[in-house]
């Protein structure tokens, strides 16, 4: 079985590819962390060390813990620095062409033995690892947001990957702490097949005028026990990238609960994006605010 002591993040200076470089730098493997540009990896990176520090802070980790972990962790936007992982996890924008094109390039690019692993929400991996000459070692490894303190990972094989690549990625789901759920590979796995047309039919809700936000996120909180509503979700995940979802998730499975709703692509037009933008169905003075 492939032995993983070192791993590469791709689109590391993104939401999920940062959580995922701390998920294995902080369990102890060498992690190199590659995006596009230098500058979003030095954001990136300043990020990293600001979550570490709080754990120190808050007696979470001891401040050489921190550097150690700190340590192993690297940046590059050099490609070439990840060919001699022996894991390659990719987080990049859900677009099929984009992630395809990037992993016939690691296919290239790394050692015969690298495993490449998926985070796509929706996509298919057997279509992701279609121009590799490696499908036997591509698999589908989506992990939750924010990776860095979600455990669960949904674990998904193409139709060509081989049991000892399934294997061998599952062990190091286990081995950096994190609960692997074994899916097929189809459109959402298990969590965005539910959640997609969740999300999208409770702001089709909002938009209906049926209740505010915050009274929608109320009741599933209280009625069914979650911990966050769908609108607070979306706020966190991003309102563009719940669009992305529905532009990868819809014409898979032509689902109409699956197409984007109309108030969802205006707030993204006016900016409104969630968390990241300061507004969304909330701003973070914790008032309300959606629609026109
Ligand atoms: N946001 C979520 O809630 C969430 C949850 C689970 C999985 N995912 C999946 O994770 C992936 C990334 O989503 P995100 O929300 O982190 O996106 P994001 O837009 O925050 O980050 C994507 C990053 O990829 C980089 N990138 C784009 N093309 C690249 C390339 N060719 N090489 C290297 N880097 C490249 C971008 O510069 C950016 O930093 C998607 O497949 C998404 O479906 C997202």
């Amino acid at each position: 079985m492939t032995r993983i002591r070192k791993v590469g993040v791709c689109g590391a200076a993104g939401t999920m590819g940062a959580g995922i470089a701390i998920v294995a730098a902080r369990a102890g493997f060498e992690t190199v962390a590659y995006d596009l540009s230098s500058d979003a990896l030095s954001q990136a990176a300043e990020n990293t060390a600001g979550f570490f520090e709080k754990s120190v802070a808050r007696g979470k980790m001891s401040k050489s813990d921190r550097d150690a972990v700190l340590a192993r962790l690297t940046s590059t936007n050099d490609l070439a620095d990840l060919g001699n992982c022996d894991l390659v996890i990719e987080a990049v924008y859900e677009d099929p062409k984009v992630k395809q094109d990037l992993l016939a390039t690691l296919d290239a690019t790394c050692a015969d033995h690298t495993i490449l692993a998926s985070n796509t929400s929706t996509l298919s991996i057997t279509e992701i690892a279609s121009g590799c000459s490696r499908q036997d070692r591509v698999v589908g490894m989506h992990f939750c947001l924010p990776a860095q303190l979600m455990r669960l990972i949904e674990m998904s094989p193409g139709v060509n990957t081989s049991d000892e690549t399934f294997q061998a990625a599952w062990a190091w789901t286990e081995a950096v702490g994190q609960v692997p759920v074994r899916t097929q590979d189809k459109p959402g796995f298990i969590l965005n097949a539910l959640l997609v047309p969740f999300n999208n039919e409770a702001i089709r809700a909002v938009e209906a005028g049926v209740a505010e936000p915050a009274d929608i996120d109320h009741a599933i909180k209280a009625g069914l026990g979650y911990k966050m509503g769908p609108l607070e979700l979306i706020d966190l995940v991003g309102l563009d990238t719940q669009v992305r979802l529905c532009e990868a998730f819809y014409p898979i499975t032509l689902d109409p609960r699956a197409a984007a709703p109309a108030l969802l692509r205006r707030m993204v037009a006016a900016g409104r994006l969630g968390r990241k933008s300061g507004s969304g169905f909330y701003n973070y003075d914790d008032q309300a605010m959606y629609g026109s």
